[in-house]
This record gives C-alpha cells, structure tokens and sequence, in this order.
C-alpha cells in the first residue's frame, strides 16, 4: 500500500504469519527501469514469499521490469489494474485498464515471456459506467487467454471521475457476489478477494466461494489479526503466535537498523496497532508515536512501550 508499507512493514508482518504472502505497494515501470533500485525494489529474504506489484501499460516497460524484478527474487509479478489516482490515469495505467482488456492482455503476454515467476492482476469489478457483468467478464478473459496464473479482485468499482483514491476505496459498494460468480465461470483460474474485510472470520468465509483473500488497511491497522493466519487459515499446528514474543523479536533488527543510520520509527510505525484491544494498548502506542521519531530513540523505546501493555491480558471483544 503506497505510503503505508515498506520493507520494514513486510518484516514485522511476516513475524506474525509466516504463510501470508505479503506484496509491495505498486512500483511504476518508469521507476524499476530508471530509478534507484536497490531502494525500490530491495529487500530481505525473510520477508518471504513476497511479490511485487507493479505499475505500466507498456507491454515492453513492465516486460523489463518484471525481469528486474524476478532477479531480485520476488515470487509473484503483480499488475496494477485497479489504482483510481490522477497520477496513474495521467500515465494510463491502474484502474482506468478496466476499459482496456486486449492492452492488459497483451501487458500480461509480455511480463509471461520475460519470467519464470507467476504473473497476476489486481483489478477492480469496473469502471465509471461499466457494467460490472462482462466488464470483469472481459477483463478476466482477455489475461485468462494469456496465461495470467491468479486474479485479485478488489471487489468494487472505481469512479475515475469525482471521487477521491480514498473514497476510491470506501464509496462505491461492495459486490463480493460479483466476484464470487467470476470464479463460478472459470472455476480453474485462482481468483483471490479484496475490499472491506476486517476480520478471520469473513477471511474464511469467502475462502468457501473463492481461493484466496487480500486484506489491505485491517492487516495493516489491527496487524494482530495475522496473529491466527497460519492457523485458521493455513491449518498449521503449533501454539498461536504472541504479539509481545513477536513486537521483541524486532528489537534486534531496530538495533541493526539504527546502527545503519535508520530511526526506531522507520519500523515502530508500523507497530503502532498491534496491540488493538489490550489493556495499555493506547499508552504503547502513544509512547512510541511521541518517542520513536527522536532522532537519540534507540530500541530502548519499543522495550519502554512494551512495557505499558498487560502481558497476557485478554484482548477486550
Ligand atoms: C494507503 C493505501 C495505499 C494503497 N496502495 C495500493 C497499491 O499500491 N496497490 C494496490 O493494488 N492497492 C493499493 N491500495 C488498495 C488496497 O490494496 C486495497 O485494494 C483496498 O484498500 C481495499 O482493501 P481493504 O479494504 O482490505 O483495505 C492502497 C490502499 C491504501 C489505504
């Protein structure tokens, strides 16, 4: 998610779960080709499986950047067709790629030949007018026809006119049914849900109509939520992990990362909802809202605000 996830984000949350695949916010091909890689597209290998998702509709563009990208070692090239901001209609690419089936198929065609790694699409179920019927319908065929290996559907239209990105994202309804009935007619492509889900619970119950499930702002507001994912949802055994035993773990790697010249709140920010619910929650997380950022804040100020957090205290219902 732009603006919200980063590497250091990608760790932290698969501390919580070791089976989610985690993905990166959309990189534009201009970026990967042209800009500094190594800060764009680098990261470490416990953070997988990891894919990348990217941003283009030059067929040859996301060909080049997807090859970069594979040689860094992501296991899944993503392409965005689903992002409503000026910017990327600007570039014509993200949702406005809704009304363009045979250039995404042909974007997909060409990021097939040029990796090895699965190819898939993060759509929306229309745009503006459309009708969401054979709008998806099109789409799904045209990058099926390609060979596309999954589909992420974000489970609403986007408006391109008159909305905002964020009310992008909350505005236009929900129609989970539309993307349920998609996997009734291509029962052998992998199709994953996205849009407004916010607990395991409702995680499970569309994993009975389709195979996977992407949560964006609720795995990254209350990520204690990833907590339980490998065992609801990937039936591991083993006792459930501890969002304390896992917020500690990270003390080593804000160490490291401070002795390379970063700042506590480079990873702390993204820590700030872990403890959603439990008693001293709001004190933890005011601390490290207030300490972390300093530019003297060492590890010291999670272990500090750990220590407003009741150990082993329920989470409030
Ligand atoms: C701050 C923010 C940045 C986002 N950036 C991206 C992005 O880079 N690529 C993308 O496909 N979706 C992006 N999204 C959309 C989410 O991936 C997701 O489709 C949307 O929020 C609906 O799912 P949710 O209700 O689970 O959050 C972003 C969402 C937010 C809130």
């Amino acid at each position: 998610m732009m603006d919200w996830t980063d590497r250091h984000c990608r760790v932290f949350h698969r501390r919580l779960s070791l089976r989610a695949r985690l993905y990166t916010e959309m990189v534009t091909t201009g970026a990967v080709i042209h800009g500094p890689r190594e800060r764009l597209l680098g990261f470490s290998a416990e953070e997988q499986p990891v894919a990348v998702q990217l941003g283009g509709s030059e067929p040859a563009d996301l060909a080049e950047a997807a090859k970069i990208a594979a040689e860094f070692g992501y296991v899944e090239i993503n392409l965005n067709v689903g992002c409503p901001s000026d910017r990327v209609q600007d570039g014509r690419f993200g949702a406005c790629l809704m009304r363009e089936p045979g250039l995404v198929a042909r974007c997909v065609a060409a990021m097939k030949r040029a990796v090895d790694v699965p190819v898939t699409v993060k759509c929306r179920i229309g745009v503006d007018e459309q009708d969401t019927g054979p709008a998806l319908d099109a789409l799904a065929d045209a990058v099926v026809a390609e060979g596309v290996d999954a589909l992420i559907v974000h489970a609403r239209k986007a408006w391109l006119q008159g909305l905002s990105p964020k009310e992008n994202r909350d505005v236009p309804p929900l129609d989970y049914v539309r993307v349920y009935r998609l996997k009734q007619r291509l029962p052998d492509l992998p199709i994953a849900i996205n849009g407004g889900i916010a607990t395991l619970d409702e995680a499970e119950a569309h994993l009975r109509h389709v195979d996977g499930v992407m949560l964006g702002r609720a795995a990254y507001q209350n990520p204690g939520l990833l907590l339980d994912v490998d065992r609801r949802l990937f039936s591991e055994t083993g006792p459930p992990r501890q969002a304390r035993a896992v917020a500690e773990s990270l003390i080593p790697y804000i160490e490291a990362h401070v002795a390379a010249g970063g700042k506590v709140s480079n990873v702390t920010r993204h820590m700030l909802g872990l403890f959603q619910g439990m008693p001293g929650a709001r004190a933890y997380r005011r601390h490290l809202a207030t300490h972390a950022a300093k530019p003297d804040a060492g590890a010291q100020v999670l272990r500090e605000a750990l220590s407003f957090v009741r150990e082993n205290a329920a989470r409030a219902a």
